[in-house]
């Protein structure tokens, strides 16, 4: 099974790239699935029904989420009739949506997507170790699904390095997102499960993690805010990981770094070839 997971999509320049690379990497490259990150996608604030339609239109079958989740309020209703997309598993009971999906791949694989979140440096959540630890025994992989993708939102890279390692051998992906840079950490761990400890953003990388520069960096100057933070809307990058998963075992055999679009040097798997 051939897997993309884009990482968090950054305003108005992210989801441009999405909307014009995408259909074309699915077709060229035959990925049986996609994943992307949406927390940021309205503005750099969270995201709307509008844009989650969009990002399903261009070919992601999951939509995942994070701290921003709920930024554009309308996400804590529409989020109940959008099945795709998943808001993370550890907030507490009660709250809106769901954070985990058996969804269909191209290839007929079933496809569990977890969306955790860390507690290092960020709210006070449930226990992401023990949430997953539930959700795989409930549908451990290749009795209940065919692959397991799991998107780790943390800051902490030792958070996401532990879960990784504690998860290594039964799911087919630990990805990081949250922090919008990709780390050049990407392998497949010794059990079988790919990683790489944060995949980065897509967005316009000529900015502060996706904002337009000036006002970050006048706060660390000043401390006062004299603005609002704003998506930058220079042209962006895709960044994301390729994975091969073995369909008899449903663990990664190799896996690739792709950037593809402004500043970033390019990247893409060379083991998938467009014809
Ligand atoms: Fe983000
Ligand atoms: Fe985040």
């Amino acid at each position: 099974m051939r897997l993309l997971f884009l990482g968090d999509v950054v305003g108005r320049s992210g989801r441009v790239l999405v909307a014009e690379r995408l259909p074309r990497l699915i077709a060229d490259w035959k990925l049986d699935f996609v994943v992307l990150n949406g927390e940021n996608a309205a503005g750099g604030f969270g995201i709307t029904e509008v844009i989650y339609q969009e990002f399903i239109d261009a070919g992601a079958d999951v939509i995942t989420l994070g701290n921003h989740a709920w930024d554009q309020r309308e996400a804590m209703v529409f989020i109940e009739r959008a099945p795709h997309l998943l808001r993370p598993l550890n907030y507490p009971p009660g709250t809106p949506g769901r954070g985990s999906v058996v969804a269909p791949a191209k290839n007929g694989a079933r496809v569990l997507v977890v969306n955790l979140m860390g507690r290092v440096f960020m709210d006070a959540l449930d226990d992401p170790f023990a949430a997953i630890e539930r959700e795989i025994e409930a549908i451990p992989l290749k009795q209940g699904c065919d692959a397991i993708i799991v998107d780790m939102h943390a800051e902490a890279s030792s958070e996401k390095q532990a879960i990784a390692h504690h998860l290594d051998g039964r799911v087919s992906l630990v990805i990081g997102t949250h922090t919008h840079v990709p780390t050049a950490d990407h392998r497949v761990l010794a059990g079988g499960t790919a990683y790489m400890t944060d995949v980065g953003m897509c967005g316009d990388y000529d900015s502060v993690i996706g904002m337009a520069k000036d006002e970050p960096v006048r706060r660390f100057l000043t401390k006062m805010p004299a603005s609002r933070f704003e998506a930058a809307t220079g042209p962006g990058a895709l960044s994301g990981l390729a994975v091969e998963i073995d369909d008899d075992t449903g663990l990664a055999q190799r896996v690739a770094p792709v950037r593809i679009g402004a500043v970033l040097e390019e990247a893409r798997p060379a083991f998938w070839t467009a014809e």
